[in-house]
This record gives C-alpha cells, sequence and structure tokens, in this order.
C-alpha cells in the first residue's frame, strides 16, 4: 500500500530565499444556530471553537455544557460552569423571546434560521479584538462596533436589520456588558485555553503533495496545459504554496489558480494550485509547498515535463490499482471467513 506513495516524485528543498509564514492569531469564537420552526418552537445548537478545535457543545434541551477537549474545563471552578450555564440558559430564552418579537412586529414569516457569532482575536502583535455578528438566512444582519460601542445593520435596505438595531441600540447597560464580557472575560478565557491547549494547538500534520496535468487539449488546438499541484493533510492550517518555472517563483497573475484552503474531514486541509503552462515551451515546473510541519524546509515537487503523463503517475495508478484489488481480495476472503464463522442458530457477536 505504501509503494505509490514511495514512488511520488518528492524531494525536500533547501531553505532557499522564500518568504516565511505569516504568524497565525488566535481566536475564540462562540457559534449559536438557532432554527425559528414558529413562534414556539425553536431548536437551538450551540459550540464553542479555540481556531479550528471544537471545544465545548451546548446541548440546548437542557442547556448543558459539554467539554469536548481534554483541557476544555480548565480555566473556571465547577460551580463557576453551572453559574454560567445558568447563564446561558437565560439568554437564550430572551434572545428566542426578542427575534420573535421582531419577527412579529416586522411581520417575517417563519421558519428562518439566525446564526451568531462572537468571540474574541488575540493577532501575535499583542492586541486583541472582539466581535458579534449575526446573520438571517445566511445573510448578514447586523454586527456590534466593539469601539464605538454601537450596533449596525449590516444591509442599509434591510427594515428589520435597521429596526433591531435602533431597538438593542436604546439599551446602552447591555452594550457595556458586552464590551466588557469581549474584551476582558473573553480575551481572558482566550489565553487561559491557549496555555492549557499548548499541544492540540502545537499539532503538526505534514503535507503530502502531487503535480499531475489536467487532460491535455486536443490536439491542434493551442491552449495551454493545466499543471495542477494538489497539496493535503496538513495542520495548521497555514500554507504557502508557489511555482516555480526553470527555478523562478512565478508572479502572481491570470496564469495562476488556487482553490483556496479548504478542510479534510479530519482536521487537516488542503489546497489544489494550479498554472497554465503553454504547449512545448521547453521550461522546467516544480510546485513548491511551505508549512510549519516541515521545520524549515519546504517540499518540492517537479513535473516532469518529457513525459506527460509521467511514468511515476502511471506506475502510482498502476499500483494503486493493484493495491485496491489486493485489499479487495483479502476484504472478500475475511468475510467469507466470518461468514463460515457463523453456525446455523448463532448471532454475530
Ligand atoms: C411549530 O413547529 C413544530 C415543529 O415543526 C410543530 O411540531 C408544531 O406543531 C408547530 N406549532 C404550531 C403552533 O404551529
Ligand atoms: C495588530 O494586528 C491587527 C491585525 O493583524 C491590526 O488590526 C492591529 O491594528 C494591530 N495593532 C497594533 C497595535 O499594531
Ligand atoms: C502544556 O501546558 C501544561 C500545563 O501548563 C504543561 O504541563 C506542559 O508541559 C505543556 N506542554 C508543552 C508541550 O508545552
Ligand atoms: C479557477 O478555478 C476554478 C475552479 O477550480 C474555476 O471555476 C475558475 O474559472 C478558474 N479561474 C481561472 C481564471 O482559470
Amino acid at each position: 500500500m505504501l509503494l505509490p506513495l514511495l514512488l511520488l516524485p518528492w524531494v525536500w528543498g533547501a531553505l532557499a530565499a522564500s518568504p516565511p509564514l505569516p504568524p497565525a492569531s488566535v481566536t475564540l469564537r462562540l457559534l449559536q444556530i438557532d432554527v425559528f420552526h414558529n413562534a414556539s418552537s425553536t431548536d437551538m445548537q450551540g459550540m464553542a471553537l479555540l481556531g479550528d478545535l471544537e471545544t465545548h457543545s451546548l446541548d440546548c434541551s437542557t442547556c448543558e455544557i459539554r467539554f469536548l477537549q481534554p483541557w476544555a474545563q480548565q480555566g473556571l471552578t465547577p460551580k463557576q460552569w453551572q453559574d454560567l450555564e445558568l447563564l446561558i440558559h437565560r439568554s437564550l430564552f430572551s434572545f428566542i423571546f426578542k427575534v420573535n418579537r421582531i419577527a412579529q412586529q416586522q411581520g417575517k414569516g417563519y421558519p428562518f434560521v439566525t446564526q451568531v457569532s462572537l468571540g474574541c482575536e488575540l493577532p501575535p502583535n499583542g492586541s486583541s479584538r472582539g466581535f458579534y455578528e449575526a446573520a438571517v438566512n445566511g445573510e448578514d444582519f447586523i454586527s456590534f462596533d466593539m469601539d464605538g460601542g454601537k450596533w449596525v445593520a449590516r444591509q442599509e435596505d434591510n427594515v428589520a436589520a435597521l429596526y433591531t438595531r435602533d431597538l438593542l441600540n436604546r439599551d446602552k447597560g447591555a452594550s457595556i456588558t458586552l464590551q466588557f464580557l469581549l474584551r476582558t472575560t473573553c480575551v481572558n478565557q482566550l489565553k487561559s485555553f491557549v496555555l492549557y491547549a499548548n499541544e492540540s494547538l502545537e499539532r503538526q500534520e505534514r503535507p503530502v503533495a502531487v503535480v499531475f496535468a489536467r487532460a491535455p487539449p486536443p490536439a491542434g488546438t493551442p491552449a495551454p496545459v493545466l499543471l495542477v499541484c494538489r497539496v493535503t493533510g496538513f495542520y495548521p492550517r497555514p500554507v504557502r504554496v508557489a511555482w516555480l518555472q526553470d527555478g523562478e517563483e512565478v508572479g502572481p497573475g491570470g496564469r495562476l489558480n488556487s482553490s483556496g484552503i479548504l478542510p479534510n474531514a479530519d482536521l487537516t486541509y488542503q489546497l489544489r494550485s494550479s498554472l497554465a503552462v503553454g504547449p512545448g515551451a521547453g521550461h522546467s515546473y516544480a510546485c513548491r509547498v511551505q508549512h510549519s510541519s516541515l521545520g524549515g524546509r519546504s517540499l518540492l515537487i517537479p513535473w516532469e515535463q518529457s513525459r506527460p503523463w509521467g511514468p511515476g503517475l502511471v506506475m502510482g495508478i498502476t499500483l494503486g490499482v493493484v493495491a485496491v484489488a489486493a485489499v479487495a481480495v483479502v476484504l472478500w476472503q475475511s468475510r467469507r471467513r466470518g461468514y463460515q464463522d457463523i453456525r446455523p442458530g448463532e448471532s454475530r457477536p
């Protein structure tokens, strides 16, 4: 099974003249998603995230906080967590009451979905930033301006958003409390989590990268060949992928395209970067990947231009097919054995 991986034409690049990855900021974010079926039925869902790690979830039938990381209970005493559950319970029900009232006053039809994202961010320069943003049916609705201590409508032509903004801005006390919660409570909790979550936050997964060509255009058309660099399995998220032509980095422009960084199911990330190259131009190409897991070096994957479909890729595909067939045979045999193990009258464990 490892053979196709070993055949991939990857080599380690030297430190070379490549700009360093920018340092990342950390964010503590609470997400609350509510589905309003009608005035008397609402489904609520809440969670907390430290960066991209889910740390807590909220079961809204009981308003019980679930701890999803071994360190997620740190920072507060059990009594303080209980008080927090009570506070969340009260504010959720007051939130739902207010939203229903606004919906009725504004003649908004059910069902609709609200999404609230609030929290704080610590950029590497030591400053901090609090935020509170709300959306309705997936569209920005209102947000809180931390510096001004005021609510802002995110759509100037949305009557419901303007009405909600004015309603919330009348409660000066609540705005001051919110400023304090986001500037002080959230930032303190974030700093404490960063201390305890050190190992989870320092998790490093190395990227695996391959370079291949998209199917060439039909013969006779002058269209360029599209080289694709597929990078996957890396963590944390910041990554830098560049194309080198004859050893020189290709500058930004129409020849480059990128999928952006996308999540995998296992809390790693992937990205595809493509480069359009003129047919038969006689240049050498390579994809360069920089990531914190690579210890200051970079991954350099050359493109085998002389054989557009690359012997490595063909061998890889062939061995991949052989490996899949072998696994299928093994599975089939073990299943057969599994069935044989069951005697009539017995049930499987
Ligand atoms: C409100 O919605 C819930 C869930 O969809 C439904 O069970 C209930 O009958 C509805 N109530 C009213 C008064 O329409
Ligand atoms: C710190 O960085 C953030 C975002 O990167 C920026 O908005 C802020 O102005 C910076 N603050 C200072 C004091 O440099
Ligand atoms: C993480 O923090 C804990 C508690 O502060 C400490 O005991 C541990 O050594 C730290 N681990 C690392 C890898 O820094
Ligand atoms: C970039 O790629 C996306 C799909 O991955 C495609 O929809 C888009 O048209 C491409 N842009 C350019 C300029 O080639």
